[in-house]
């Protein structure tokens, strides 16, 4: 096996992938609708379900398709008709689901929330308090846009003291951060392929608890292709996805998988941690500043304010030259840049990393 050219990807995925994730996706052509090409999809939901939850009661609804796709298709397909959605806005995730129930005239309230503080429990339950027509609470665990950890402990205690379905957008924290979706009283929870499981892109999907999906047969469906009942249904029945999946991804995927199960969830996140550890420890002693404090901080991607006279453009290629890439801000009103410290990649990279960084402020 040839060595790949190592990037080292500090956005916040698609995260760098180890060579053997990579070498997975070449194998002879096949029709994903045969047998073999089934069971490599159960293999991948039952797997991506252990992660965070007991598979007797949670299922992994696979999708081809980006996050954002499974974002939209819970949001559009779990909420009643006649029922409203309390979204959880303290980052441009959260405001994307506010957009994504929007585009669907579905009735739903934005609590606007810090985007670098926790959430006020107390102003919350208050806003569940003076509607008694809520089914539904939708947030963001880490938010991607500052790395912001939204507390779902707090969070599940909430909906469950007012019978309400929690939904995790856990995109950036899926498979890093240990998640456990009945102690903290999760109904559906969104993830994708190219994150913290390191795989590659084009896979996304719903883990939902099963009873859940039994009551999403009284809803009329809001949409088609990201119909979730559809998706669960059609794969319990013929082991396929509805639609063409993206066949080499879902082989990545297995890989990934493999490689997770490996080195463990919970060691995963000590890794990351521990890159997180230096990358900070190097940014304050370069007299950087970065935007959440690190009691709320998810240690998994940093939004760091770029010096005066700084330029983001001239900064990306300079590292990008050398093989690191940075990523843009997200956070209107502040001039930042962002590092995630996700992937195949560990603390050395960040030591050549901020060395890097040294030499250039210089
Ligand atoms: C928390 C969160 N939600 C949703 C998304 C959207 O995912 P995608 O860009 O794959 O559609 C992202 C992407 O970074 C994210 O971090």
């Amino acid at each position: 096996m040839n060595k790949i050219q190592r990037n080292v990807l500090l956005n916040p995925g698609p995260a760098t992938t180890s060579d053997e994730v990579k070498y997975a996706q070449v194998v002879p052509d096949i029709c994903p609708r045969e047998k073999e090409f089934g069971d490599l999809m159960e293999y991948i939901s039952l797997e991506l379900t252990k992660i965070v939850g007991d598979e007797t009661k949670y299922t992994t609804i696979l999708f081809g398709g980006s996050g954002t796709a499974v974002v939209e298709s819970a949001i559009s397909s779990v909420v009643p008709h006649n029922k409203k959605i309390l979204i959880v806005n303290n980052g441009s995730y959260g405001k994307r689901i506010c957009d994504i129930a929007n585009a669907y005239d579905m009735d739903y309230i934005e609590f606007k929330s810090s985007a670098t503080q926790p959430i006020n429990l107390s102003n919350l339950e208050d806003t569940i308090k003076k509607d008694n027509n809520i089914s539904h609470l939708a947030v963001t665990h880490n938010e991607t846009t500052t790395g912001l950890l939204n507390n779902l402990d707090d969070l599940g205690k909430i909906a469950k003291k007012y019978d309400i379905e929690l939904i995790v957008d856990a995109m950036s924290s899926y498979s890093a951060i240990p998640i456990n979706m009945e102690k903290q009283n999760i109904s559906y929870l969104m993830a994708s392929s190219n994150k913290n499981i390191q795989g590659m892109a084009g896979v996304a999907f719903v883990i939902a608890n099963k009873k859940n999906i039994e009551k999403l047969k009284d809803i009329k469906p809001r949409n088609f292709y990201l119909n979730l009942l559809a998706q669960y249904e059609n794969f319990i029945k013929e082991h396929q996805m509805r639609f063409t999946p993206p066949v080499q991804t879902l082989y990545a995927l297995k890989q990934a998988i493999i490689e997770t199960k490996k080195e463990g969830v919970q060691n995963r996140y000590e890794r990351y941690s521990k890159s997180w550890d230096t990358l900070v420890k190097g940014l304050n002693s370069l007299n950087l500043k970065y935007l959440v404090a690190d009691e709320f901080h998810s240690k998994i991607i940093t939004s760091i304010y770029i010096p005066e006279n700084m330029d983001f453009d001239d900064m990306h290629d300079y590292f990008y030259d050398k093989g690191f890439t940075i990523y843009p801000g997200k956070v209107e009103d502040f001039n930042t840049f962002r590092i995630a410290n996700i992937g195949d990649i560990d603390f050395r990279d960040m030591e050549l990393f901020l060395e890097l960084l040294g030499k250039y402020l210089k």
